[in-house]
């Protein structure tokens, strides 16, 4: 009997893997983005937020946030930036916002992809709110009350 290497040759977590769903292309992606930052725009708590940092265009925008969507969604590497910075500069910002933003990109997610896309959709976003928030409030030694 040959015995065979029980490694595989690259070992990625499934949570990494493109999916490849008819469907889930630039397009739609692109669709989920406009319509969550339309949401994001007409919300009470989110939207002064939004507006303070984005004054002009909100085009390039929603260019990057597709670029981001697809990079996570389709693995397609087209978004080189650095989200952690980009929130840590904004010091308003509660954990309470990040689940507003949850609900509304979940919701606009149900809306648009069937419910086991749309769950691929939300669980990735969790983790990377996830991260986002421990960069913004968790600081080792630190208190509530700091
Ligand atoms: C309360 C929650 C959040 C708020 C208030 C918020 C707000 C913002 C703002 C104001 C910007 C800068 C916009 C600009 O100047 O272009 C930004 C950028 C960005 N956000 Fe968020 N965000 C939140 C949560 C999230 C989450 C959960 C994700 C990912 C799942 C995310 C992904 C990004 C990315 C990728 C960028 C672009 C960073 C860059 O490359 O410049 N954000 N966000």
């Amino acid at each position: 009997m040959t015995s065979k290497p029980v490694f595989p040759d690259r070992v990625r977590p499934v949570a990494e893997q493109p999916l490849a769903r008819p469907g889930v292309d630039r397009a739609s992606i692109g669709l989920l983005v406009r319509e969550f930052y339309s949401g994001v725009r007409k919300d009470e708590r989110l939207g002064p937020i939004f507006a303070r940092e984005i004054t002009g265009d909100w085009e390039p925008h929603l260019e990057k946030m597709t670029d981001f969507w697809c990079s996570v969604i389709l693995k397609s590497g087209d978004y080189h930036g650095r989200p952690v910075p980009a929130h840590l500069k904004l010091k308003d910002v509660t954990e309470a916002d990040f689940s507003i933003w949850l609900a509304l990109f979940s919701k606009t997610a149900s809306e648009l992809f069937t419910p086991e896309i749309a769950a691929v959709f939300v669980e990735r976003a969790e983790r990377i709110a996830a991260s986002l928030k421990l960069a913004m409030f968790f600081r080792l030694g630190s208190s509530a009350s700091d």
